[in-house]
């Protein structure tokens, strides 16, 4: 079986969890990583054992015959190396928000059409037990039809302030509402037509990141269906989970409510757990959980997924024009909270 031959742009702590899941399929090879950063970028590969390191992509791209490529850097710094991926007839695994304005996406959609490359965007949320198992039971008509979804994710105020350090170039929207719109409009199957939006600062621009604290969105879908979408980055330090993930979904036959965060598979209580992540009482068990080693959970699933797609030459389960109405929708509701009233989603 043909191994498809991998590198990943970006090697911070996305693009680390990139590597590692392509280390553990069998289809996947990792051939060259590219960061900016050249010490981190020499270290990743010496660590891995990969074989090439670069400081720049159109370098890696004319050097490595690949078939794929994640891109893990920062929110805003994905386009341009989307683009030259797809004109290479690479194809692209691409984190999310896909970009930060739809031209952005559109250029991205085209390169990769006009190349006939495979673009995903790493929405792993799809491949989240819980997640899947609202979105089967919608399919199968439990639910009945789909009124109202609320959906919370939020993070501690560890990730802006101490895990992301270009937490004041992104926000809460870009990097928590882009998974909770994504999987939304997954699990309603309806266009949204019009966003409102309240957005609420003043703590992280207190301690020196400016940036908002949290987002409420609210959707109103072309099926008459309603949702409201809650992101916040300053839940307490102490908080039991680095991550609050919740769900209700309200259909006409019946109701289901998701806790991956806090659903207490694992409870621990030491001298370390009131200091929160990483000494967190309800440790993950969904995202990136550890067995014997190895790297289990959703994060890697959708990794696998893509390095499968491209294998089999299958449609990922996520698409740019997924990534295109997501961006839509964020830039939507930054308007609507600008504004102070609701914004119409443009087809
Ligand atoms: N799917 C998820 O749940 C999830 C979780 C965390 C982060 N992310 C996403 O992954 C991406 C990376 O986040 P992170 O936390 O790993 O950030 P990070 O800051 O830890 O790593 C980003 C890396 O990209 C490098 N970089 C920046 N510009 C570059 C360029 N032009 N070319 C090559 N390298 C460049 C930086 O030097 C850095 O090493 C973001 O888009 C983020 O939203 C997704």
């Amino acid at each position: 079986m043909k191994r498809v031959r991998v590198a990943v742009v970006g090697v911070g702590i996305w693009g680390k969890v990139h590597l590692r899941a392509y280390s553990q399929h069998p289809s996947a090879e990792t051939v060259a990583i590219c960061d900016v950063d050249e010490d981190r970028a020499r270290q990743t590969a010496e660590l891995l054992t990969i074989p090439a390191c670069y400081t720049s992509v159109g370098e890696m791209l004319a050097n490595e015959e690949l078939d794929a490529v994640s891109v893990a850097t920062p929110d805003m710094a994905h386009t341009e190396i989307v683009i030259q991926c797809a004109k290479a007839g690479v194809h692209v695994l691409c984190e999310k928000p896909m970009a930060t304005t739809v031209e952005e996406c559109q250029a991205m959609i085209s390169a990769a059409k006009d190349n006939n490359v495979r673009l995903m965007v790493d929405w792993h949320n799809r491949w989240n037990p819980p997640v899947y198992a609202a979105w089967k039971s919608i399919r199968d008509g439990e639910l009945g039809d789909v009124r109202y979804i609320y959906y919370r994710l939020s993070d501690t105020i560890y990730v802006p302030l101490k895990m992301l350090p270009w937490a004041d170039r992104s926000n809460p929207l870009l990097f928590l509402g882009s998974h909770a719109l994504d999987s939304v409009c997954w699990l309603m199957q309806s266009k949204p037509i019009r966003v409102t939006c309240w957005r609420m600062e003043g703590v992280l621009k207190a301690m020196g990141t400016d940036t908002p604290d949290m987002y409420v969105t609210v959707l109103d879908f072309e099926n008459g269906a309603t949702a409201v979408v809650e992101n916040s980055w300053v839940l307490p330090q102490s908080s039991p989970s680095l991550i609050d993930h919740k769900a209700e979904i309200i259909g006409t036959k019946g109701t289901i409510y998701l806790d991956p965060t806090h659903g207490r598979a694992v409870e621990k209580y030491t001298a370390t757990t009131p200091e929160g992540f990483p000494n967190t009482s309800y440790p993950d068990m969904f995202v990136m959980p550890e067995v014997h080693n190895r790297q289990v959970g959703l994060a890697v699933e959708s990794i696998y997924h893509f390095v499968e797609c491209v294998r089999d030459g299958v449609t990922p389960l996520t698409s740019g024009a997924d990534g295109l109405l997501n961006t839509k929708l964020i830039l939507a509701a930054e308007r609507s909270a600008e504004k102070g009233a609701a914004v119409e989603v443009s087809s």
